[in-house]
């Protein structure tokens, strides 16, 4: 990281002190991811015996769960403005983001791939799986009551991440062997960075509150678009660490599946959503940048862990410390 930037980012009057964003966020973001899972768990009445101290529960979390999402929003909403409206522009827009979004081409993934030692690998690992929120549950949310050719298309993509009906070739069990194969076994909330967790806690929001269903198709078709370069270079330092073709995997098949599955979310999805009603447009644009943004955080901490040297990406907005309930 060079003086002069980090110089430049401390100055950002919106910034709170490291210390209190550390033990604040730090708690938010473990029990935000917590009821983020709990509320998606299938239940019988009978595990749900106190409904209404459920639906409590709910209100507060929920809230909780869309003053961060609005934080997260301010954050980029002067870049989300900058996106055209029209079908071909926002297109061409949306893929630009590939080369010139938060955190693309970040340092991180070449050092990786050539300096990071196993436990170094086990310490990534483990951050991206407690902050994963499952990309297959997230398309079948974001599908609910979407226009035909959108819902076809995340059919589609949800039908892959099955394994098209195949155990052996759904993507979440590919990332379970990954996490054999490093001998993980503390992949939870609680040892995890907040980053993390905040990028998947950011996933889950946009799915699962309809009021941000075009954020979830932006955030998605984000992750579609981005997925393959930064595959490669972990396929490549797992490949580098000896880990077997199995615990590799995950990362082999996203460097190149996501490309065509990329290529056919702004096509079927986005465009054909833009082109029916151009003021989704926005949220899309919004969703997308929201979810570099919270990966280029995660980049900026990892390297930060590494000690690797080089300019702070994220763009940092008002502080996590204005989340309040209301009472
Ligand atoms: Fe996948
Ligand atoms: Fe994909």
């Amino acid at each position: 990281m060079s003086t002069q930037k980090k110089m430049d980012v401390d100055k950002n009057p919106h910034r709170d002190s490291p210390k209190a964003q550390l033990i604040n966020n730090q708690q938010f973001h473990q029990e935000l991811m917590r009821f983020g899972h709990a509320r998606m768990v299938p239940k019988t009445p009978q595990q749900d015996s106190d409904w209404q101290a459920t639906l409590q529960h709910n209100l507060l979390m929920t809230g909780r769960e869309i003053r961060f999402f609005e934080q997260e929003r301010q954050k980029i909403m002067h870049l989300a403005n900058e996106a055209p409206s029209d079908t071909l522009g926002f297109l061409a827009w949306f893929e630009s983001l590939r080369d010139t979004g938060p955190g693309q081409n970040d340092a991180l993934f070449p050092w990786l791939a050539d300096h990071v030692d196993e436990s170094q690998m086990r310490w990534f690992i483990q951050q991206e799986v407690a902050g994963e929120a499952g990309f297959d549950d997230l398309v079948a949310l974001t599908q609910l009551r979407m226009p035909v050719q959108a819902k076809l298309e995340m059919a589609r993509n949800y039908w892959d991440e099955m394994g098209r009906g195949s155990e052996q070739g759904m993507h979440g069990p590919m990332l379970d062997a990954t996490v054999r194969e490093l001998n993980i076994s503390d992949n939870t909330p609680d040892n995890a960075v907040w980053e993390a967790l905040a990028l998947g806690n950011m996933l889950l929001a946009a799915a699962f509150n309809r009021r941000y269903a075009y954020h979830s198709v932006g955030a998605l078709g984000a992750v579609e678009l981005t997925a393959p370069s930064r595959s490669v270079w972990v396929a490549k330092a797992l490949q580098k660490l000896n880990i077997s073709k199995s615990g590799s995997l995950y990362f082999k098949i996203h460097s190149t599946v996501d490309i065509r599955h990329s290529k056919d979310w702004n096509r079927e999805v986005i465009a054909s959503l833009v082109d029916g009603n151009p003021d989704v447009a926005q949220a899309i644009a919004e969703g997308a940048l929201m979810r570099l943004n919270a990966g280029a955080r995660c980049f900026d901490r990892y390297r930060r862990e590494f000690g690797i040297i080089s300019p702070e990406t994220y763009i940092h907005g008002p502080s996590h410390e204005l989340i309040e309930d209301n009472k």
